[in-house]
């Protein structure tokens, strides 16, 4: 499986606000926004463009469009903080939603909410969702996608465990990894070491 790792110093230093525990839930929401666009920026970086024919104030030019935008999918709860800022980004976009919340006993996937469209045999995904933990959201999700013939899928994560991105690689989907760090692993509540906490907490407050 393809892993990428934004090592940019502007990814290094929101990444560190993220994780700070002093860092109250609007800091949170904008560090996150901002890391959002980098993860979103080399995402996109060998995306395939159209040529577009349009003239200048001084002269005719061929310029360029997105071939085929991606579609979004943010998994909430987390996810949610990613969205606004990456279809900012493609605005040409749609969006589709998964909501999943994670069994803290069992750390299981606990899927609550479903909204994507049928044939997804030809658009590109992007999957939104700031962590990687077991991968067993994320596996979810994939599996969602390619019940509806994705073949293109792109998880956008910011921090991921070892674990995750190897169940994902052993998945055999189709799928990459854009991420901000590959931390160090999982302690006994399956939570990133050292991670940054509870994303969805750390957006909206405990649920
Ligand atoms: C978090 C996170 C992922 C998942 C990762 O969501 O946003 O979706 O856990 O863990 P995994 O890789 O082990 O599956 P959570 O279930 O806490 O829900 P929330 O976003 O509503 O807080
Ligand atoms: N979900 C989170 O929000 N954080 C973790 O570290 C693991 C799962």
């Amino acid at each position: 499986m393809d892993v990428t790792v934004v090592d940019h110093p502007l990814a290094r230093a929101r990444l560190t606000t993220l994780r700070d525990e002093r860092t109250d839930n609007a800091s949170f929401r904008g560090a996150l926004a901002d890391l959002t666009q980098m993860l979103i920026y080399e995402a996109l970086s060998g995306a395939p463009v159209a040529d577009v024919e349009i003239t200048t104030p001084v002269a005719t030019m061929t310029g360029a469009k997105l071939a085929n935008p991606p579609l979004l999918v943010p998994v909430l709860r987390a996810g949610l903080g990613m969205v606004e800022q990456a279809h900012a980004m493609v605005p040409e976009s749609n969006v589709g939603f998964v909501g999943i919340a994670r069994d803290e006993q069992t750390h299981q996937p606990v899927p609550y909410l479903e909204s994507l469209p049928d044939d997804l045999s030809r658009t590109p995904v992007f999957v939104l969702d700031p962590m990687l933990a077991t991968g067993g959201s994320m596996l979810h999700t994939i599996e969602l996608l390619v019940g509806r013939g994705a073949v293109d899928i792109t998880a956008v994560c910011v921090v991921a465990a070892p674990e995750g991105v190897s169940a994902l690689a052993e998945s055999g989907h189709p799928v990459r990894l854009v991420t901000a760090a590959v931390d160090d692993g999982l302690n006994d509540n399956a939570y990133i070491v050292p991670g940054l906490g509870d994303a969805g907490d750390r957006q909206f407050g405990p649920r």
